[in-house]
């Protein structure tokens, strides 16, 4: 089945997409930017169609289904907008902003028998596919402690623009990048309601000495900086697992040296996995002595894997008309989340979550 996409947004990981969709077997029938310029490179690139209004895009009869690529803060009015035409969501990370705006996406879904599918691509990645499984066969058996870290040298994207301008993203580098350690987390292990969370943010390195390094999307000189370049959190599920969450956009740390991993540790074992990596390492006890295991992983470049991943459960769950594990109530769980260590730096102290 070839999947007929309307882009909204033509920015940087519309880009990304578009190469998923290919590989795929899907079409990009047509892109919709707010700005002419950026719709018209991108369908330039992508060899599609340029609608000059959402309402365009959306009243297109060959559109089954939109990916919305668009700055956080216009996540929740897009998608419902285009639940309400009828069109099937592959939704970026995060849902939105607020956890009432969650709620409206949902509740937009649940009035239609379109799909709705978050942008939590960390979980296609070869290694997280590998170490579900595992996981799920009992190879560590029950976890209690996650570290779960992130940390880029200069990565802060656009400073200046959207991205740092919390009106617009909602937040910093936990809204943007934490957000697919929570969901990664949540997914590998299924802990349960998040129930209590307690984290601090900064922000270190957003001022003007700040020096551009090839970063995801270009700095905006003068713009604002209004949000946290750092964070570190602890968050409690139900199960009794304790996630200890390290994010920042910027550090001082060399590209490389921690690489984007989860540190999973069970009562049978633990388990060490880099989310971009082409292994897994396992240790464990026999008859008490300590025992290790790399784990190979088929990869070819984990990035481009996990956006293909990414694009075939969306059309699978097209195809078959089933909600996708990534779906609405997964992006809601982590809006919870990134809420509560909002409020726990603002308060000073460690707050109950609000499911
Ligand atoms: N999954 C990932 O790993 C990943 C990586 C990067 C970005 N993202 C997410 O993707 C989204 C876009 O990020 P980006 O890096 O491509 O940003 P970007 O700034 O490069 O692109 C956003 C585009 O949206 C356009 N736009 C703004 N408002 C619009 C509107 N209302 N309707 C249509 N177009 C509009 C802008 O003109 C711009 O071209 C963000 O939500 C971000 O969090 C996800």
């Amino acid at each position: 089945m070839t999947v007929r996409i309307g882009m909204i947004g033509g920015g940087m990981i519309a880009r990304v997409h578009a190469k998923a969709i290919a590989e795929t077997g899907g079409r990009i029938v047509a892109v919709f930017d707010a700005v002419q310029t950026k719709a018209q490179s991108f369908a330039e690139e992508v060899g599609c169609e340029i609608e000059g209004s959402l309402e365009g895009l959306l009243r297109r009869d060959d559109v089954d289904a939109v990916v919305i690529a668009v700055p956080n803060d216009e996540h929740a009015p897009t998608a419902i907008a285009s639940i309400e035409h009828g069109k099937h969501v592959l939704l970026e990370k995060p849902m939105a902003t607020s956890l009432d705006a969650c709620d409206a996406v949902l509740a937009a879904r649940d009035n239609s028998d379109r799909i709705l599918q978050l942008g939590f691509v960390c979980r296609y990645a070869p290694a997280s596919v590998a170490a579900r499984r595992l996981i799920a066969d009992g190879a560590i058996g029950s976890i209690h402690h996650v570290r779960a870290t992130l940390l880029r040298q200069r990565g802060i994207p656009g400073l200046g623009g959207w991205f740092t301008q919390k009106t617009r993203s909602g937040g910093g580098c936990l809204i943007d990048i934490g957000v697919h350690l929570i969901d990664l987390v949540q997914f590998l292990t299924e802990p349960g309601r998040a129930k209590r969370a307690s984290g601090h943010c900064s922000s270190l390195f957003g001022g003007d000495s700040y020096v551009y390094d090839d970063m995801w999307s270009e700095p905006h000189p003068g713009g604002v900086f209004d949000v946290e370049d750092s964070i570190r959190a602890t968050v409690h599920f139900a199960s009794g697992l304790r996630l200890d969450l390290d994010v920042a956009w910027a550090t001082h740390l060399p590209e490389g040296v921690v690489s984007d991993g989860i540190v999973l540790q069970g009562d049978l074992g633990a388990m060490s996995l880099d989310i971009w990596g082409d292994e897994l390492l396992l240790g464990w006890a026999e008859e008490g002595r300590p025992e290790r295991r790399v784990e190979s992983i088929d990869v070819s470049d984990a990035w481009d894997d996990a956006f293909v991943g990414e694009h075939r459960a969306f059309a699978e769950a097209i195809d078959t008309r089933q909600q996708p594990v990534a779906g609405g109530e997964a992006g809601r769980s982590v809006q919870a989340i990134v809420e509560a260590i909002y409020e726990s730096d603002r308060r000073k102290k460690e707050v109950a979550i609000v499911n």
